[in-house]
C-alpha cells in the first residue's frame, strides 16, 4: 500500500509515521501463524488447543432465554447510558453472598461495564497525567499499563514469581517510583498463572495503598471460578473501598465472553469517575444484556458448574503434565494452569532440542506435536495450559486428555 498523508498523521502513542510499519511478530500472532503451519502440513490430524483464554461452551440456556424475552420489551431497546437499576441492585446482592461484600451501595458504588476490558482501558483516564506512575503485574493482562501510557503515564512491572506465590513484592518498587506511583493493578485468581490472593495479600495492600496513596484496581474477571470455597474479592479486605474499585466480569463467570458485560465496584469517588469517563465513551451496554448478566448473578450455580467442569479437567491435565515431568501444580481457581517451561526434549532414537526460551518450547509444541499452548517470558519461562479445551462430551474431553498424554510421552523433557 503506497503512503498517503495519512500515515504520516498518526499520535506517537501508536507509533507515529512508523505506524503499522514493524516487522516485529507478537506473540499471538506467531502462535496463530504457527497453527496455520501445522495445520497445512497435517491437514488431517487434531489441533489440540490449549491456549483459549476464554470459555468453550455457550452460556446457559436459561441465560439466552433471559436475554430473548428482555430483548423483545420495547423499553429496552435504547442507550443504556450508565445502566439503569436492575444490573446494579444484582450486582450488590452478588458481592454480598458470594462474595461476603456487604456494604456495597448499588446506586453509587456500581457501575455495568462493557466487559471488564473496556474499564481497564477507561479508568486510566480517570487517574493519569503525564509522569505519573502505575503499577502493574507481569507477566499478565496489560490493557491499563498500555492506556496509562497513552495519557503519557509510564508503567513499573512488578514480576510474579513462583518462590513469592505469585504475588508482587511492593517492598522492591524503587523509592522515586513509589513517590510518582497513583495505582496499582491486580488481578487474582492471576491470568496467566492462575495464582489466587490471600486476604493477608489484599490486607497488606489496604496499608499499602492508605500509605503511599495509591489507588488499587483488582481485575476479578476469574474470581469466581475457584475450585473450592467461596470467590475471594479485594472488597471483602477492611478499608479497601477507601482505596480502590473492583472489576467483574460476566464472560467468564457465566460462559458471556461475546455479550461484553460486567461491572464496576467499589470507591464512590472512583466509580463516579468511571461513569463520567464511560458516559463520553459509550453508550451502555444493551439493557437486555444487562438483565441477562443481571440473571446470571442471581444464579451463582451456573458459575459453579462452569468451575467444576473446569476443576475436573485441571485434575486430569495436572496428572498428564505430571507424567511427563512438568512441575504441574492444580491452581486454585481460574482456567490457567501455569508450569515451568523445559529446557530440552530428547526423542528416543537419540535426537534432542534445546529450547532458549518458553516461545520456543511453545512454537515446538504446536509444530511437533499439535498442541497449542500459550508462552510467557517476562518472569522466568513458563507456559500456560488453558482448561477450556473444546471437547464434545466427557467422553470426548478424556479422549483428548489421553491423546495430549500420549503426545507429550513420545519425547522426555529435560527441566
Ligand atoms: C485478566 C483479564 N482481565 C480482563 C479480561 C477481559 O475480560 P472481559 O471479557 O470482561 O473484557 C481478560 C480476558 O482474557 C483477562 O484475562
Amino acid at each position: 500500500m503506497a503512503d498517503s498523508y495519512i500515515q504520516s498523521l498518526f499520535a506517537e502513542r501508536i507509533g507515529g509515521s512508523q505506524y503499522g510499519k514493524s516487522q516485529a511478530i507478537y506473540k499471538f500472532e506467531k502462535i496463530k501463524r504457527a497453527r496455520r503451519a501445522a495445520m497445512a502440513l497435517h491437514p488431517a490430524a487434531e489441533i489440540i488447543d490449549l491456549g483459549v483464554g476464554e470459555p468453550d461452551e455457550m452460556a446457559f440456556p436459561e441465560v439466552v432465554e433471559k436475554l430473548c424475552a428482555e430483548a423483545r420489551k420495547p423499553e429496552n431497546r435504547g442507550y443504556a447510558d450508565n445502566g439503569d437499576a436492575a444490573l446494579k441492585q444484582a450486582a450488590a446482592r452478588y458481592l454480598e453472598k458470594v462474595c461476603g461484600v456487604k456494604d456495597i451501595n448499588p446506586e453509587t458504588e456500581i457501575i455495568h461495564s462493557i466487559g471488564t476490558k473496556a474499564a481497564l482501558s477507561i479508568l486510566p483516564a480517570t487517574l493519569v497525567n503525564p509522569g505519573d506512575y502505575v503499577l502493574m503485574t507481569v507477566p499478565g493482562y496489560g490493557v491499563f499499563g498500555t492506556h496509562a501510557k497513552y495519557y503519557g503515564g509510564n508503567v513499573h512491572n512488578l514480576p510474579l514469581t513462583e518462590e513469592k506465590s505469585f504475588l508482587p513484592d511492593l517492598g522492591s518498587i524503587p523509592g522515586e517510583v513509589l513517590k510518582k506511583s497513583k495505582v496499582l493493578v491486580l488481578n487474582y485468581p492471576n491470568n496467566p498463572t492462575g495464582a489466587s490472593a490471600t486476604p493477608e495479600f489484599f490486607a497488606r495492600v489496604v496499608e499499602f495503598a492508605k500509605q503511599h496513596q495509591i489507588v488499587v484496581v483488582h481485575d476479578a474477571a476469574y474470581a469466581a471460578l475457584v475450585f473450592e470455597g467461596q470467590p475471594l474479592s479485594f472488597l471483602a479486605t477492611p478499608g479497601a473501598k477507601d482505596v480502590g474499585v473492583e472489576l467483574h466480569s460476566a464472560s467468564k463467570t457465566f460462559n458471556m465472553t461475546g455479550w461484553r458485560c460486567g461491572f464496576v465496584a467499589g470507591n464512590e469517588l472512583l466509580v463516579k469517575a468511571y461513569g463520567d469517563v464511560k458516559d463520553n465513551s459509550d453508550s451502555g451496554q444493551f439493557l437486555a444484556i444487562q438483565r441477562a448478566v443481571a440473571h446470571g448473578l442471581e444464579h451463582p450455580e451456573i458459575t459453579e458448574k462452569i468451575a467444576a467442569k473446569y476443576s475436573r479437567r485441571m485434575d486430569a491435565l495436572v496428572q498428564v503434565l505430571s507424567k511427563a515431568e512438568f512441575k504441574a501444580k492444580k491452581p486454585k481457581g481460574s482456567f490457567f494452569l501455569y508450569v515451568k517451561a523445559p529446557k530440552a526434549a530428547a526423542k528416543e532414537g537419540g535426537s534432542r532440542i534445546e529450547f532458549k526460551t518458553a516461545e520456543d518450547v511453545s512454537q515446538w509444541l504446536i509444530a511437533e506435536k499439535l498442541i497449542s499452548t500459550v508462552p510467557w517470558d517476562d518472569a522466568g519461562r513458563y507456559l500456560r495450559f488453558s482448561v477450556t479445551f473444546v471437547a464434545r462430551n466427557l467422553a470426548d474431553e478424556c479422549r483428548i486428555l489421553d491423546e495430549i498424554a500420549k503426545r507429550l510421552g513420545e519425547v522426555k523433557f529435560e527441566f
